[in-house]
């Protein structure tokens, strides 16, 4: 982790061997430091790619000029769908077009999707899982609501013969989501949606969200932020 003018970058080095540059701040112009840190880094062969996290349109945009970015970090499952709208800039659109990889985490919606998560008892009593304390979908006042809509949403799961935490379930939605570098390993190759089926998936989702934010309130002032120009 280094802290550069004002700019928290935090590199993960994933499996991928794509170096991360995450959690850039409002104010700093661009993620020129963070794009120049990475390219370094790169560069300097402690990573082979550039991937950048949570990055709007306009940023992702500002940041091919300077290095070849070739994966963008995102929060990504049937409940959370930023990178497909306004919120994210329409990212996904973008990362397309510029031929740029998704690289999805929490696809299973931190376990809320799993199913095993019932009411808000399933966490340990401590609060020790923060899960339970500090993120909204999961919060005494909000779990019941949340629980009751994966219960539905395990029907299109249980047509399939799959479970609904089943990634082989998520990974073939074709449309929603694409990790192509991660395909081959989740297995999603042996459910396979119709193109109705998709529409009938995409239909309930977007008429039933989720309650609440998906992770702790500070979170938001580090999401699709776009920061100023150079
Ligand atoms: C990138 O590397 C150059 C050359 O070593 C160095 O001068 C510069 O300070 C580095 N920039 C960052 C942001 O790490
Ligand atoms: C739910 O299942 C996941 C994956 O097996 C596990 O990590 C988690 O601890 C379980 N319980 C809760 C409350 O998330």
């Amino acid at each position: 982790m280094a802290s550069n003018h004002g700019l928290l970058i935090l590199i993960k080095v994933l499996g991928l061997d794509v170096g991360i540059a995450d959690g850039f701040a409002p104010r700093c112009p661009v993620h020129y430091d963070a794009i120049i840190f990475v390219s370094n880094c790169s560069l300097e062969g402690k990573i082979k790619r550039i991937g950048l996290c949570k990055v709007p349109s306009t940023a992702l945009r500002r940041a091919v000029k300077i290095a070849p970015v070739a994966a963008v970090q995102v929060e990504y499952s049937p409940f959370v769908r930023e990178i497909e709208n306004s919120a994210s800039q329409n990212l996904l659109a973008t990362c397309r077009k510029l031929g740029i990889a998704i690289v999805c985490y929490c696809p299973l919606g931190r376990c809320l999707l799993t199913g095993n998560i019932t009411s808000h008892d399933s966490f340990a009593a401590d609060g020790t899982d923060l899960r339970s304390t500090h993120f909204p979908w999961f919060t005494e006042e909000k779990i019941a609501a949340n629980v009751a809509l994966v219960e539905r949403f395990k029907g299109f799961a249980e047509k399939k013969g799959v479970s609904v935490g089943g990634r082989g379930f998520f990974f073939s939605i074709p449309g929603m989501w694409k990790v192509k570098y991660l395909e081959d390993n989740w297995g999603g190759k042996d459910v396979v949606l119709g193109k109705e089926e998709v529409a009938e998936i995409r239909m309930f989702v977007e008429e039933n969200e989720v309650n609440g934010y998906r992770s702790v309130e500070m979170a938001k002032s580090f999401a699709y932020v776009d920061t100023r120009e150079e």
